[in-house]
């Protein structure tokens, strides 16, 4: 039986290498990565030009899906012995020829080179989730090419095999009060109203955003390399975890973390479906408190003069980039890698650290465990986990995540139109890579779609806000008219600063419709509206807003009425959240920062002490056809069975 193993990387204390797998030596010993390899040097896909393979890597040459008969039924020996450069796989008989289709995979163009040949379903039966959707199967049907006969299609599918390597992934304690959105890789987010429950987010129910099965570092062999750069004048550098905590001072934020595609499922519509994962609803944002040491101490140790760098006075022009590589990779043995400016590391205001504490606790292992970057202010996919190797560059490594999912297009670019078509109706230029995101606020209370007294003159209204860049929140504008008229709503990380303790936390929560604390008196550095750009925390808000008068009247007659609420952050440089979906949708699904937006149904015979039920979300991946409502699809599924072993996502309400 032919086996194609996958092979997560365990613990290494060897650093990753730069180049993509086709040339590493690294990954010569998998037999998926061999494929790749194979794959990839018949297409001649070098690494000698870095700026054309940026380019081949993000959306590469591209074309257009494979025209001609799509009936013809090929032996399997023809389907394992595709024309030369061909990539061809098979799924329920069909066989396609996914080629031209590689280099817009927003997996990367290994993983589809490692599947030449054989039936996807091995595949697809792991990465379940984020594959078995109606529009990728239909995107799929493009690239039709004939069929394999029924014994055939029974044979291939019989011999393909895939191991799961995501087994050995961590125990989630609390998976269960999640929306897990995908098993392989693991993405959960919290269902919105526990982001309100505790100002800082508990460890496990912070959401986790994972490519790659969770590596098993043993802390002891762990290293991380700072590599020479010559053009710097810094040395190579060693250290080791205790290195790390006992050289160099420790320094403590607190700060949220979002995920730059957090709320992505609102932009999916019947004409517009996102070829993109995870399908977060609103929870893939979070708060804490992080402990570690500065990204400046470390160059500093390693010689750079980040002093006179952040003053001016010295100045390294091919020195702009920052690479941070993690010790997680995927089957072709490419790991996860981020990219932030020189800029932000040397600035003594930045922030930026290589966490080793979260709220307290060792930092968990889903969470990057031994050390992950902090970058405060910049998008979730910047913040790379499980650290092992730091390098200064003048451009962003061909490694970097965001230089291929992180672009923001326009509204008019689309997948099957632009991307899958390559480079020439794709114009990078104008998708530049991101890495702060906009401001934002979630609805965390009432939940969506669910019904609440209707027996009350207000309606209770709760969420967080956050904006990008250290920007701060300074006003949420709450409406119960569907956005026709806003109120400002109390904002708290409290009058005495941001709370310590779930006690001071509650201590400090407005009550009822109390005066907004006075920020001034904030122990923030600065207010967020002073332009200092140092928030990285989020704000919690909340407000009692009255029920519009022809509401109550209903209300007052027994009959149920139903209102959308809206919410519309405004950061600290008075930037407010853009007022519809379709303004602001673009085809990677990332800055999804349009006004929040939920229903919910007063109920004039329920009572406000009775439990606010919040109703299931559907399932990742799991969204059906056709939408109730373009731009917030929805559907409310019975439990339903998610990804391979009988694995249940309860889709936590
Ligand atoms: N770092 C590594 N090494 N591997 C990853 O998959 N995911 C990134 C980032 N860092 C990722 C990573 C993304 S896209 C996000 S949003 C954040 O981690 C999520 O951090 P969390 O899982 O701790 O919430």
């Amino acid at each position: 039986m032919m086996r194609i193993r996958s092979f997560a990387r365990r613990c290494s204390s060897r650093a990753a290498p730069l180049s993509h797998p086709a040339s590493s030596a690294r990954t010569a010993g998998g037999a998926a990565a061999a494929a790749a390899a194979a794959v990839a040097a018949a297409y001649a896909l070098s690494d000698a030009d870095a700026d054309s393979s940026l380019i081949a890597a993000t959306f590469g040459s591209g074309g257009a899906a494979p025209t001609g008969p799509k009936d013809r039924v090929f032996t399997l020996e023809e389907f394992r012995n595709a024309p030369e450069g061909r990539v061809w796989v098979s799924l329920n008989g069909g066989v396609y020829d996914v080629t031209n289709f590689m280099d817009a995979h927003p997996g990367g163009p290994y993983r589809v080179m490692m599947v030449s040949g054989q039936d996807l379903s091995a595949f697809w039966a792991v990465y379940h989730e984020i594959h078995d959707r109606p529009h990728i199967r239909s995107l799929l049907e493009d690239y039709r090419i004939g069929n394999l006969s029924a014994a055939d299609a029974k044979m291939i599918k019989d011999e393909s095999a895939f191991d799961d390597a995501y087994v050995n992934d961590p125990v989630r304690p609390r998976a269960a009060e999640m929306r897990v959105v995908s098993r392989a890789p693991w993405n959960m987010e919290p269902p919105p109203r526990k982001l309100v429950e505790t100002f800082f987010t508990p460890n496990d129910l912070f959401f986790v955003r994972n490519h790659n099965p969770v590596p098993d570092i043993d802390a002891d062999e762990w290293r991380l390399e700072i590599e020479a750069n010559e053009d710097a004048g810094t040395k190579d550098l060693v250290l080791t975890l205790a290195d790390l905590k006992t050289k160099f001072p420790r320094h403590e934020v607190v700060c949220a973390l979002q995920c730059a595609g957090n709320r992505q499922e609102d932009f999916v519509t019947p004409d517009r479906p996102l070829y993109v994962a995870p399908h977060w609803r609103a929870g893939a944002i979070g708060c804490a408190k992080w402990v570690g040491v500065k990204v400046r101490d470390i160059f500093r140790a390693a010689g750079l003069d980040v002093d006179g760098m952040a003053l001016g006075n010295t100045s390294h022009p091919k020195v702009k980039i920052v690479n941070f590589i993690g010790e997680d990779a995927d089957e072709t043995g490419t790991p996860y890698a981020g990219v932030i400016p020189i800029e932000k590391v040397v600035n003594p205001f930045g922030d930026a650290i290589l966490a080793y504490e979260m709220n307290g606790e060792t930092l968990p292992r889903d969470h990057g465990y031994p050390v992950r970057l902090l970058a405060p202010g910049h998008a979730g996919c910047r913040n790379v986990k499980w650290v092992t190797k730091i390098m200064l560059t003048e451009a962003p490594s061909e490694l970097d995540s965001g230089s291929k999912l992180d672009r923001h297009f326009a509204p008019d670019v689309t997948f099957k139109g632009h991307i899958r078509e390559g480079e020439d109706r794709l114009r990078l230029d104008q998708g530049p890579v991101i890495q702060t995101l906009p401001v934002q606020s979630v609805i965390a209370e009432p939940p969506d779609r669910s019904t609440i007294s209707g027996q009350l003159d207000y309606v209770t209204v709760e969420g967080v806000a956050w904006s990008g860049g250290g920007r701060g929140i300074c006003r949420v504008e709450v409406s119960v008219d569907g956005g026709e008229t806003f109120e400002a709503a109390e904002l708290f990380s409290g009058p005495l600063g941001i709370p310590r303790s779930q006690e001071e936390w509650v201590a400090q929560r407005p009550n009822g419709r109390a005066k907004n604390p006075d920020s001034a008196n904030c122990a923030m550095r600065s207010n967020p509206q002073s332009g200092m750009g140092n928030h990285w925390a989020w704000q919690q808000f909340q407000q009692q807003v009255p029920i519009p008068a022809d509401a109550k009247a209903k209300l007052a007659k027994g009959e149920k009425v139903e209102m959308e609420i809206v919410t519309n952050a405004i950061d600290g440089d008075f930037n407010s959240q853009p007022e519809k979906m379709t303004s602001t949708w673009n085809v990677l699904g990332i800055c999804c920062n349009h006004q929040a937006r939920i229903k919910v149904t007063l109920d004039p015979n329920k009572a406000p002490s009775e439990v606010v039920v919040a109703p299931k979300m559907p399932a990742g991946g799991d969204y059906v056809w056709p939408v109730e409502n373009p731009g917030h699809q929805y559907r409310v599924p019975d439990e339903v069975a998610c990804g391979p072993a009988g694995f249940k996502n309860t889709s936590a309400a």
